[in-house]
């Protein structure tokens, strides 16, 4: 199996595209920050964004130069400010974080490297690290899940707007019933993936399930259903909410989604990214926790899917009995097909990708919010951790519940239905909604 000096060549030229790409991103949304924002801790779960580009700096250090070439460290003590577990999220305001400057500088230094290592190395097909680039690809969705966690800092603040650009067509107002469901019939699937590529360790290895017949939303829960919830009572009347739900609820005082408050007319406003607007009713709810998808999911006369019905739904194909990489098959994403790459700063209307359905006819699965599952987060049978334990496996079993999907802001190729994300059930920052599944009449 020796690859051509050609396929190395176009191999190499892919990786620094998609790491090239990732830097556009993270620095795209740095620029526009003066130094006070960038050092801001506006929740005490969410870092300041200057600890996330170090932190994006001293990873890829770590996985690009170091483990590639075996050579030190550049700076042990900055790699201990920069580890994610030596200091959990809450401590993060207090390190003596590299300032914006510096932070930037060691960004740009280790991806010179980074690049270097990569045009040297010999990109073995049995080195695991190296084989089809795999570390590489690891590296690149890596910054793009840490601009998500600096976009949901910079969804909660409150002083002026931050919204960058918007790329994106207007959206397609096809109208079409919110509460419309789809019916997936009992049956086996095929879980999870063996590709290599572009998938964390958590997604292996491919397995058969069994998946008994059930019903699913056709749509993303919409602001609209969520309000009809809040305004039947749902945020007060505890036969809805599971146990520890109505106790957080009680504690946490929530009435409605994190940003929303209540307009002149009795409506719903939102606050995000330091904007205040009308919330839009077509528009998939976004920053509610598990807790509350649990009580809506009930109030709608169903429960939250299970993250094998969510992946089912999104990507089997019954007719050639495969499972396909994106809801709609296998080609890459488009803008007629999802809301993805952070063209547009939120989930958009209902009914905007039909070209998006999945085989059975389900809409929205890629792109605008992430959707949560009843499931708690574990190992597939069979789970091989790859390349460190510390990215699923230490996760495995803990206080934590897995969201399916792709939100807006995930770039376009790392969209994939065997994606797992999870995160606490009571966590609403993230860019997540639901859908609700309900059991069929037997
Ligand atoms: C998969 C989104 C839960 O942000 O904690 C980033 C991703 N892992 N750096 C997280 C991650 C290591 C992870 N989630
Ligand atoms: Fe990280």
């Amino acid at each position: 199996m020796s690859r051509s000096a050609t396929d190395l060549r176009d191999l190499r030229h892919e990786l620094a595209g998609a790491l090239r790409q990732a830097r556009d991103r993270t620095l795209a949304l740095v620029t526009p920050l003066d130094d006070d924002e960038l050092h801001d801790q506006p929740i005490d779960f969410l870092s300041p964004l200057v600890w996330d580009v170090g932190h994006i700096a001293c990873i890829e250090e770590l996985w690009l130069v170091r483990e590639l070439t075996g050579r030190p460290s550049s700076d042990p003590a900055r790699d201990e400010l920069y580890d994610a577990f030596e200091n959990p999220r809450w401590v993060r305001g207090e390190l003596p974080l590299l300032p914006r400057q510096e932070a930037l500088t060691y960004l740009a230094d280790v991806r010179e490297e980074a690049l270097r290592v990569l045009r040297d190395t010999e990109l073995a097909h049995d080195a695991p690290l190296l084989a089809e680039g795999r570390v590489h690809r690891m590296i690149a969705q890596h910054e793009s899940q840490h601009q998500e966690t600096m976009l949901q800092a910079l969804a909660l603040r409150r002083g002026g707007h931050y919204l960058p650009d918007q790329e994106a067509p207007p959206p397609l107002l096809r109208p079409v019933d919110d509460t419309d469901r789809v019916e997936i019939p009992g049956g086996p699937v095929t879980i999870g993936t063996d590709d290599t590529r572009w998938t964390y360790d958590n997604e292996r290895p491919a397995h058969r399930v069994e998946v008994a017949g059930f019903a699913l939303d056709r749509f993303p829960v919409t602001a609209r259903r969520y309000a009809a919830f809040i305004a039947d009572g749902g945020y007060v009347r505890p036969e809805l909410w599971s146990e520890r739900g109505w106790e957080w609820r009680q504690e946490a005082g929530h009435e409605a989604p994190q940003g929303w408050e209540p307009a002149a007319d009795r409506g719903w406003r939102r606050r995000r990214f330091g904007q205040l607007e009308p919330v839009d009713p077509r528009e998939p709810v976004q920053h509610v926790s598990y807790l509350e998808a649990e009580a809506f999911a009930r109030w709608a006369g169903g429960r939250l899917p299970t993250e094998i019905e969510w992946e089912k739904a999104a990507g089997w194909d019954p007719v050639r009995r495969r499972s396909r990489r994106f809801p709609w098959g296998d080609a890459a994403p488009t803008p007629e097909r999802a809301n993805v790459g952070m063209h547009r700063f939120g989930p958009q209307p209902v009914g905007s990708f039909p070209a998006g359905a999945s085989a059975y006819g389900v809409e929205q699965l890629a792109g605008d919010v992430y959707e949560w599952t009843g499931s708690p987060f574990t190992g597939y049978p069979g789970f091989l951790a790859f390349p460190y334990r510390g990215y699923s496996e230490v996760f495995f079993g803990g206080d934590y519940r897995v969201l399916r999907g792709a939100s807006w802001a995930v770039p376009a190729p790392f969209t994939r239905v065997t994606y797992r994300n999870w995160d606490r059930p009571y966590r609403r920052q993230i860019f997540a909604g639901l859908r609700v599944a309900y059991d069929l009449p037997r």
